[in-house]
């Protein structure tokens, strides 16, 4: 059996065809990426640090010709996917120098002639599952800090885009990564989650990291847990961008239109409700509107906002968020809603929506807490939008449905950032900005139905990789024992002045 990957601007196109693995390929993968992993972890790191310095020249030597191929096989916007493959090179640039670091800690001994020291450990074979809306840059997110710290990984991408994995996956043994080091299998969800299981039964599997729905990620955490191994789970969002009457309106509109709509809104960062103060609601929503409205969306290669949804798979789903409209609502942003096609046009388009799954953008206006809406990450073209009256109320709406990873406030009072800042359950917060672009070196993840705390990028990432192992080294010649043969100092604790 076979994957065969499509242009979703352009159907006709196919980008490339690969193998699809079965649970037992994978399996396979996984004994063969365990047995590499011993001899890798030997690398004294800073030479496996010099191994990522190669692959992020490499991918930055073939910058354009990757970026191209993200947005034939996954449809967002060329400059975008130029970002996408910087945030791949950005992220071996951190962590070349890693190599040199990976500090451990001396620590004092409560006893004389005794030192305690503490190392981190590869924690040893790897399974990374990730989405299709970053097919390179979530991928090296994980991949490079793995490998970096001594372990083996095997690389389930998205069947959406297997092509570009393929690609990226190349770049890496081109580097130096070792062939066996990181397996890269395109496979159904169905069978990962059996080679999941199997992995872990026959402890090939020492850690998990999935990008991916709420759903899913609840069944790995799950499973992981069932085996006393953990996952890092980077879930869904319903970020939210909270809009006070003293912001910046123009630049809040300029975020909000990037954060709700690039991507074709299918970044897992991209801006769920907008949240406007009820006295620049009326105003701010006719803007928004006409912006929305007039907004170029089309051929990913041209100037648009934004191009196709990654495949069918995410039109459909689109689709089916547009069925929880409902009459309270006041719906804007296009000529019409769904599927853009030549009977269903959309002004300004730019090329034949006919060849690809495009969709309208939908403003979905007069949002209530107990709407399905509020609840529900829709992960496509759709900004829903509501009202407030006072801060404390909206950061409630902005935590009430339960998710936690990105958000967002324009304001110029320092007070609202720091009531917000302190108030939200957001694992990233920007002030005045976008929900989505966070930068490739800062903590990112979420809480609640976003994910369970765990944190990629940076220097916080190391603890998804690595294991802490404590030592002592007593000598003295003779038993000390902790906590009992401590030294006592003498003092006198009835002292007054
Ligand atoms: C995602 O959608 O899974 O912060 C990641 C951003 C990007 C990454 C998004 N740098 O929007």
């Amino acid at each position: 059996m076979t994957f065969t990957s499509k242009n979703p601007a352009n159907f006709s196109e196919i980008v490339g065809t690969v193998p699809a693995a079965c649970a037992s390929d994978i399996v396979e993968a996984l004994r063969r990426a365990k047995k590499a992993q011993v001899e890798w972890a030997k690398v004294p790191a800073p030479a496996r640090g010099r191994v990522i310095a190669n692959v992020g020249r490499l991918v930055e030597k073939n910058k354009e010709s990757l970026s191209r191929l993200v947005t034939r096989e996954m449809g967002k916007v060329y400059r975008e996917a130029l970002g996408e493959v910087q945030e791949v090179v950005d992220t071996c640039d951190f962590f070349l120098g890693e190599g040199r670091r990976l500090y451990g800690q001396t620590v004092p001994s409560e006893m004389p002639k005794k030192n305690l020291f503490t190392f981190r450990n590869p924690v040893g074979s790897v399974f990374i599952i990730t989405a299709g809306n970053f097919p390179a840059a979530v991928p090296s997110w994980y991949l490079v800090p793995a490998l970096l710290a001594g372990n083996s990984v095997v690389w389930k991408p998205s069947e959406f885009t297997p092509v570009v994995a393929q690609a990226l996956t190349s770049l890496f043994h081109a580097g130096g990564i070792p062939k066996d080091l990181l397996i890269t299998v395109v496979a159904e969800g169905e069978e990962t989650f059996k080679a999941l299981d199997l992995g872990l039964k026959e402890e090939l599997i020492n850690k998990v990291g999935f990008t991916g729905s709420t759903e899913v990620g609840r069944k790995i955490g799950a499973k992981t847990g069932e085996y006393i191994q953990s996952a890092c789970l980077e879930l869904g969002g319903k970020n939210p961008m909270v809009v006070m009457p003293d912001a910046n309106l123009d630049l809040a509109l300029e975020g909000a239109l990037f954060a709700g709509f690039g991507t074709a809104g299918q970044r897992c960062t991209s801006l769920g409700t907008l949240w406007l103060h009820e006295s620049i609601y009326d105003a701010f929503l006719a803007r928004y509107t006409s912006l929305v409205g007039d907004a170029k969306v089309g051929d990913p290669f041209s100037d648009v906002l934004y191009g196709p949804m990654i495949s069918e798979r995410y039109l459909d789903n689109h689709l089916r968020h547009l069925e929880m409209i409902k009459p309270h609502h006041q719906v804007s942003g296009s000529s019409s809603l769904g599927r853009i096609t030549k009977s269903n046009p959309r002004s300004g388009f730019v090329g034949d929506p006919d060849t690809g799954f495009f969709a309208h953008p939908t403003i979905v206006a007069g949002i209530k807490s107990d709407d399905e809406l509020y609840f529900t990450e829709t992960f496509g073209p759709l900004v829903t939008v509501g009202k407030f009256k006072h801060l404390d109320e909206a950061i409630q709406l902005s935590n009430g449905h339960g998710y936690g990873l990105s958000s967002s406030i324009y304001t110029k009072d320092p007070e609202n950032v720091w009531r917000f800042r302190e108030g939200i359950s957001a694992g990233m917060v920007s002030i005045n900005n976008s929900t989505s672009g966070a930068e490739a070196h800062l903590p990112f993840g979420g809480n609640g139905k976003s994910g369970n705390g765990s944190r990629q990028s940076g220097i916080w990432v190391l603890d998804q990789f690595t294991r802490w192992q404590a030592m002592n080294w007593d000598w003295s010649n003779k038993l000390q024992k902790a906590q009992m043969d401590t030294i006592e100092i003498e003092h006198n604790p009835d002292f007054l002045l």
